[in-house]
C-alpha cells in the first residue's frame, strides 16, 4: 500500500429504502473513503448503480449472511415498523422487525467488532414532562414505542460498540419515498384542501439532513452511547404547520386546530415531548439547521 492509498471505512446501511435511509446513502455515496452497501427489504433499490443487496432484517440467517460477507466497520440501521398505530394490532410484525432485527444486528456486530448505530424516538417516553434529556426515565404509551425501547436495551446489554441516536419528527428532503410532513402540508393547501392538524403535541422536528449529520459525527468520531438528535425549535405541529404556511405564503385560514384526544387513534401519542440535544451538541459538535433555513433547502432541492 502507498501512502496515498486509503484505508476505506465499510458501512453498511439497514433500511437503505426508507425516508431516512435514502439520505444517508446519498450522502455516503459521494465519499471516496467510504465502501458502501445498502441493504432493505424491498427487491428493488431506489439509486441505480450502487451496491445493494435485498434482505429482511427480521430473517436471522439472511441478514447474518449480509453483514457476514460484507463485515462492515459501522451498520446504520434505520430499517423499522414504522406505522405507529399498526403496531397496535401487528404486534407480533413489529417485534419482530424493530426487536429481533436489532438482535440479529448485535449478534453479527459482537462476532465482527462492527459499530452498530441505531435509530431510536422520543416516542419512548410519556409525554408528561418534556423535552427529555438522554438521562430521562422512559414510559412508552403505545406497542410501537415499546419495541423501540425494547430495541435500545438490546443494544445496551449486549456487549457491542453501540450508538443510539434519539430523533422525533423527522421531516426534509427524501425524493423517493411517501412525502414528508412539509411536502403534504404545502401539497394539501395548495390544492385548497383543508387540515386539522393537532396543536397539543410538542416537538422539536428534525431534519432528515441534520439526522444524518448527527449519524455522520458518531462515525467520525466514534461515540458510544445515546445521543438525542433533534431541531432547534420546540413547537407545537400547528404552529410548525403555520410556519410552513407562511413561508411558503400559503392559505392559513384551511389550516384548523383539533387536539389529539379528537382524533381517536389506536396508539396514544407524547404530548409535551421533544428532545433536548445539548449533549450532541457538546460532544459530538452536532449544529442543527433552524427551521427557516431548510424551508429554504427544501425549496430549493424539491422545487417546492
Ligand atoms: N419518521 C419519523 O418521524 C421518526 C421519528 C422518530 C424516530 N424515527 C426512527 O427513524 C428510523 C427511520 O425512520 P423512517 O422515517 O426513515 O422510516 P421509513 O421511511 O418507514 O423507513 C424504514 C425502512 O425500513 C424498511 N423495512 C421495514 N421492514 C424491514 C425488514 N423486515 N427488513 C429490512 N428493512 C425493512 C422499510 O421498508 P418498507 O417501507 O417496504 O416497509 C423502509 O424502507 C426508524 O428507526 C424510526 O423508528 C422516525
Amino acid at each position: 500500500m502507498t501512502s496515498i492509498d486509503l484505508i476505506k471505512r465499510r458501512i453498511l446501511v439497514v433500511g437503505a429504502n426508507g425516508m431516512l435511509g435514502q439520505r444517508v446513502i446519498e450522502f455516503y455515496s459521494v465519499l471516496n473513503d467510504v465502501e458502501l452497501l445498502a441493504t432493505s427489504v424491498e427487491d428493488k433499490f431506489v439509486f441505480e448503480g450502487l451496491e445493494y443487496v435485498q434482505s429482511d432484517i427480521s430473517n436471522r440467517t439472511e441478514i447474518k449472511k449480509v453483514i457476514k460477507d460484507f463485515c462492515p466497520d459501522f451498520i446504520i440501521n434505520a430499517a423499522a415498523f414504522t406505522n405507529v398505530d399498526l403496531s397496535e394490532t401487528e404486534r407480533e410484525l413489529a417485534w419482530k422487525i424493530n426487536v429481533k432485527g436489532a438482535e440479529y444486528l448485535s449478534e453479527s456486530a459482537r462476532v465482527l467488532d462492527s459499530h452498530l448505530i441505531h435509530i431510536s424516538t422520543d416516542y419512548v417516553f410519556d409525554g408528561k414532562n418534556g423535552p427529555y434529556s438522554e438521562n430521562d426515565i422512559p414510559n412508552p404509551l403505545g406497542y410501537y414505542a415499546r419495541t423501540k425501547l425494547a430495541s435500545e436495551n438490546v443494544l445496551k446489554i449486549s456487549g457491542i460498540k453501540y450508538t443510539i441516536l434519539r430523533t422525533n419528527v423527522l421531516y426534509g428532503t427524501a425524493k423517493y419515498s411517501r412525502p414528508d410532513f412539509v411536502k403534504w402540508v404545502v401539497d394539501s393547501l395548495r390544492a385548497k384542501k383543508t387540515i386539522r392538524i393537532v396543536d397539543d403535541q410538542i416537538n422539536n422536528p428534525t431534519f432528515i439532513d441534520d439526522l444524518v449529520q448527527g449519524i455522520n459525527k458518531t462515525v467520525e468520531l466514534r461515540k458510544e452511547g445515546i445521543y438525542n438528535i433533534g431541531g432547534n425549535e420546540f413547537l407545537s405541529r400547528f404552529d410548525f404547520t403555520i410556519m410552513i404556511a407562511d413561508f411558503f405564503n400559503l392559505d392559513k385560514s384551511l389550516i384548523s386546530k383539533i387536539k389529539t384526544e379528537a382524533l381517536n387513534q389506536p396508539a396514544r401519542r407524547p404530548l409535551k415531548s421533544g428532545l433536548i440535544t445539548i449533549k450532541a451538541q457538546s460532544e459530538l459538535g452536532y449544529k442543527p439547521h433552524t427551521i427557516i433555513q431548510t424551508l429554504e433547502l427544501m425549496k430549493n432541492e424539491l422545487g417546492l
